[in-house]
């Protein structure tokens, strides 16, 4: 099938290329920067691109974002763009990659998710809303920020079930050929960890002498994450560990 992924330059979206092309469909990448083979140039925030960048897309893999900067443009408002632009006719599936949580978790950026996944609820159009836990990178990069010196503060009982990005497209591939589900379905790691273990494991690979140390975080936000919002609770497994992954 004719797959056009949002946000292929992304983590994400660079991963999907491999497995997509192996399950022999062909696949272009949509970003505002439009880079690499298959790239096209298109901006959700904008419009701008849009009608060509999804003409002929029997599959949409929706993985845009702009959490940095504003995801009520991009990812809620520009849902609707796309919604607007694709080929009815055409289309058989539109994957959303969303976050386990957003439903639960008061955080300005779920809210935003949780809209776009409404907008795609509301559009008629062929769903499957895939909310995934967060990505092991993705969880590095905030580990390495969160580093002060050799102090590594992480908030305490934080609840996580990282998973492996690479199976996380793994996953897409297989839900690109399959019926759309018309709602919500998960996808995380195969094992909850509190914060501070998974810092724990992070500083023993990848800044040793760092001292772990778990802070209390007020607020609600804080309070979901501790009572499991971010966990999920049913779908599918990544096989592959934060261990694994921290060992390469
Ligand atoms: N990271 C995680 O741990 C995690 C966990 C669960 C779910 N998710 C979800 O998975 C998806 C992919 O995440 P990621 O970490 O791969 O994201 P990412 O690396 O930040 O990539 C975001 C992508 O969106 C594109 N983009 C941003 N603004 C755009 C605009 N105005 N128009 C068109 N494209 C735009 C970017 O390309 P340009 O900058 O070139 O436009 C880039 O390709 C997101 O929806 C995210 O919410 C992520």
């Amino acid at each position: 099938m004719d797959v056009l992924v949002t946000g292929g330059s992304g983590h994400l979206g660079q991963r999907l290329l491999a497995p997509l092309q192996g399950a022999g469909h062909s696949v272009r990448q949509m970003s505002r920067r439009g880079a690499g083979p298959g790239g096209v140039r298109a901006d959700l925030a904008t419009g701008q691109g849009l009608a060509a960048a999804l003409a002929g897309a029997e599959v949409v893999v929706h993985a845009a974002s702009d959490p940095r900067g504003d995801p009520w443009q991009v990812d809620v408002a520009g849902t609707r763009r796309l919604v607007q632009a694709v080929d009815r006719d055409r289309l058989r599936h539109l994957v959303y990659v969303s976050i386990v949580g957003v439903d639960r978790i008061p955080f300005s950026y779920y809210r935003a998710k949780f809209s776009a996944e409404q907008v795609l609820l509301a559009s008629g159009l062929p769903v499957t809303l895939l909310r995934v836990t967060q990505f092991h990178d993705f969880v590095d990069t905030l580990l390495e920020t969160a580093r002060k010196g050799p102090v590594l503060p992480v908030p305490m009982g934080w609840r996580l079930q990282p998973v492996d990005v690479g199976e996380v497209a793994e996953h897409i591939t297989g839900l690109v050929g399959a019926e759309p589900a018309g709602d919500v379905v998960e996808f995380g790691g195969p094992e909850e960890l509190t914060a501070a273990e998974v810092a724990r494991a992070w500083a023993a690979e990848r800044a040793s002498g760092a001292h772990v140390v778990a802070t209390p975080v007020p607020g609600r936000m804080s309070t979901a994450v501790r009572e499991g919002a971010a966990l999920p609770s049913g779908g599918g497994r990544g096989r592959r560990t934060y261990a694994e992954h921290l060992r390469g």
